[in-house]
């Protein structure tokens, strides 16, 4: 068994862990920050009902108090790990993690429009020689969410005359940071970001309109084929992608019209379409996997009941597997599970999470389908936007309330031994 496992996963495979700036730097000032300062209340006053308007949060008892803080939804200090990065990148070599996805926050790098901030610009370089110096492949996301307020004032990625102010980002991007990174993701889950800013209401700029959606999202296909382009003139060794949310949908009885239908549509419509009209663009695919969902009806979801993690989402690891066939069907181009992860608190299911993850790699590359990493999300506990600080998705707890104190937990050490052993 150990024998075929280290077949199929080559030595070179990354195995890595995922954050983004916004959610672990802490002292930023972005839209999201003025977003949360205006909503603290709001959200902590409506916790409960927000809560159960989706998904059922088992863990309701032990999160209540925190849920109905407004301070819970500012992400403030975050986990400092701004300042401790050196000390988390020590924790990836503890953990025999050989790879590394973090995101650069713009708002820190321009903070006006036209003024570039040295002081970052040299704390993201020297961020990413830390990585190198402990053999890490830093993995860089150029955009994950945040952007700056100047930016998000004119309309953000909604205005294609927006466009400009994102290719002048990526010409400073190509300058300072490409010559020492072999792996560069341009934009975290355009579906997510584009239908809940701008359709379902749930994040800044909390519209609802379906012809902002649709704006938003061309924007970030042309935003993404820009970057590509320009970045891969510089260095033609580049590997380029984005990091796709992609769902396991299934028809919930696949003989009915309906759930067979609204699978095929929402298939195409949530999955595959960014990634078809931008597939020559793409030098691998990445896949953040954390759903499966079945259709019951016309488009009307209905996972079941159990087992589901601290935020409610039922969870089927073993989902991947048929996600990473049909990647592999669509593009024939290797993948990078950029984002995969649980929600737990108790470190209850991260580990069966962790196990059914390899089995369903493992399942997939012995069917010939090219994996070239796994990103775990989470390496640290994080701020998690709208449900902020409460939901845990760390391989490694962070201990806000006591000095930021980093605590490896179990699943995670059993990750590192297991990596060791290939
Ligand atoms: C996002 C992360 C987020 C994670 C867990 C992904 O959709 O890229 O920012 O924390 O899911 O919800």
């Amino acid at each position: 068994m150990q024998k075929e496992t280290k077949k199929l996963f080559p030595k070179d495979f990354l195995w890595g862990a995922s954050t983004s700036s916004h959610q672990v730097e802490g002292g930023n000032h972005n839209q999201w920050t003025i977003w949360e300062k205006e909503n603290a209340d709001y959200l902590a006053e409506n916790a409960e009902k927000l809560l159960k308007w989706r998904w059922k949060t088992p863990v309701w008892p032990e999160i209540e108090k925190d849920a109905k803080d407004p301070q819970n939804y500012i992400s403030g200090r975050g986990v400092d790990h701004y300042d401790k990065y050196k000390q988390d990148f020590d924790l990836l070599n503890k953990l025999n993690l050989n790879s590394f996805r973090f995101s650069l926050e713009w708002s820190r790098i321009e903070p006006e429009e036209g003024q570039w901030n040295q002081e970052a610009i040299d704390h993201y370089k020297s961020y990413i020689s830390e990585l190198k110096k402990r053999k890490v492949e830093p993995v860089l996301n150029i955009w994950h969410t945040s952007l700056p307020v100047w930016f998000a004032a004119r309309g953000g990625f909604k205005h294609r005359r927006n466009l400009k102010y994102f290719k002048r980002y990526i010409h400073l991007i190509q300058k300072e940071f490409i010559h020492d990174i072999k792996y560069v993701i341009t934009l975290n889950e355009p579906n997510i970001y584009a239908t809940y800013g701008y359709l379902l209401g749930l994040w800044p700029p909390q519209q609802k309109n379906v012809v902002a959606m649709m704006r938003v999202y061309w924007n970030l296909v042309r935003a993404h084929k820009h970057a590509y382009y320009s970045l891969k003139m510089a260095k033609p060794s580049l590997q380029i992608g984005i990091a796709a949310q992609l769902a396991n949908i299934q028809a919930k009885d696949p003989h009915d019209l309906s759930d067979e239908l609204s699978t095929k549509i929402m298939r195409f419509a949530w999955n595959w379409w960014y990634l078809h009209i931008t597939r020559r663009e793409q030098d691998f695919i990445g896949i953040n996997y954390y759903f499966t969902d079945y259709y019951d009806g016309w488009f009307k979801r209905k996972d079941p009941k159990l087992p589901i993690n601290d935020l409610g989402w039922y969870m089927e690891p073993e989902g991947l597997y048929p996600l990473l066939l049909r990647a592999w069907a669509h593009y024939e181009k290797p993948i990078i599970i950029t984002e995969n992860g649980v929600a737990d608190m108790h470190d209850q299911y991260r580990r069966w999470w962790l196990e059914e993850t390899i089995v369903a790699m493992e399942r997939a590359m012995s069917e010939g389908v090219i994996i070239k990493g796994y990103f775990h999300w989470s390496l640290l506990d994080n701020f998690e936007w709208s449900q902020g600080w409460w939901p845990r998705f760390g391989l490694v707890a962070v201990d806000r309330k006591h000095g930021m104190r980093r605590t490896i937990r179990p699943s995670a050490k059993w990750f590192a031994s297991w990596i060791s052993k290939l």
